[in-house]
């Protein structure tokens, strides 16, 4: 029996084998450590588990706060982003319509803004090109044709400037566009067009209702659309600044 003793425990005798031991109370006692020590572990994790879902639900529940000074906020929010560009603009109705009908899908980089801004304004210029010569047609004030005439070549220079203005923009991926040349030569080009439709309502202005009012209106919102491309231009670093974006 010396061997078999061995085997179970380095001599030490079975509880059931020993008559002096109290088999019962030490599994009980045994029993009741491993219980406490699953519940406590139990209660634990609970707690744990309850606290990291607890943050999970709050933070996903909580509205991230407003601020206008977020970068990443307002870089992911196009039509908040189209605000904070035409805010700098003296037109930004017109900014925001005029960039927002161009801006598919909807981006958030005020380099991209100015592009559709300048888009626009081309737009808008080469509507306008033809109608000096309809209205001569229907004209029969000397002065008033002199001064449309006038209008057609000032006309013929803005769209000169908007076009290098696009040419520019027209850049290979990774090309830099926005060096401090290619930004000086946009800004003469876009007040240079600016000047231009100045020079047409300045001759008009003076012919009074022999120039119909649509005309002038159409003249100024060509205006408008450059004023508010040129401003952008102005304000693209402290815009880039302001989206948290390096420019590119
Ligand atoms: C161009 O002018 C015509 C007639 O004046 C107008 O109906 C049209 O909406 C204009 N288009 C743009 C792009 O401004
Ligand atoms: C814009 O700037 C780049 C880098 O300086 C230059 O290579 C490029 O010719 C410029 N574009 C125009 C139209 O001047
Ligand atoms: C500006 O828009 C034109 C026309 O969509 C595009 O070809 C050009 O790559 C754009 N330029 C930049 C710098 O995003």
């Amino acid at each position: 029996m010396e061997s078999l003793n061995f085997f179970n425990g380095y001599g030490k005798v079975k509880p059931s084998e020993d008559p002096n031991s109290l088999p019962n109370q030490q599994t009980i006692v045994a029993q009741k450590r491993r219980q406490i020590t699953a519940i406590t572990l139990t209660v634990v994790l609970t707690l744990i588990i309850g606290t990291i879902v607890g943050v999970v639900i709050h933070e996903s529940v909580t509205e991230p706060p407003e601020s206008e000074e977020e970068p990443s906020q307002i870089a992911s929010n196009s039509a908040k982003s189209l605000k904070t560009v035409c805010a700098v603009t003296r037109y930004p109705e017109s900014c925001i319509s005029s960039i927002s009908s161009l801006n598919h899908p909807p981006t958030a980089n005020p380099l991209n803004f100015f592009n559709l801004s300048l888009q626009a304004t081309a737009r808008e210029l080469s509507n306008l090109t033809s109608l000096p010569k309809e209205l001569i047609s229907k004209s029969n004030d000397k002065r008033t044709e002199s001064a449309l005439k006038d209008c057609i070549s000032l006309f013929d220079d803005s769209v000169s400037q908007l076009s290098r203005s696009l040419g520019l923009m027209k850049v290979g991926t990774g090309e830099k566009v926005l060096t401090d040349m290619n930004i000086s030569d946009l800004q003469t080009w876009i007040s240079a067009a600016m000047t231009d439709q100045e020079t047409c309502l300045d001759g008009i202005g003076e012919m009074g209702s022999t120039v119909p009012d649509e005309f002038r209106v159409k003249v100024q919102k060509s205006q408008e659309y450059m004023s508010n491309t040129l401003a952008i231009l102005n304000n693209i670093r402290s815009l880039f600044e302001k989206f948290g974006l390096t420019m590119p």
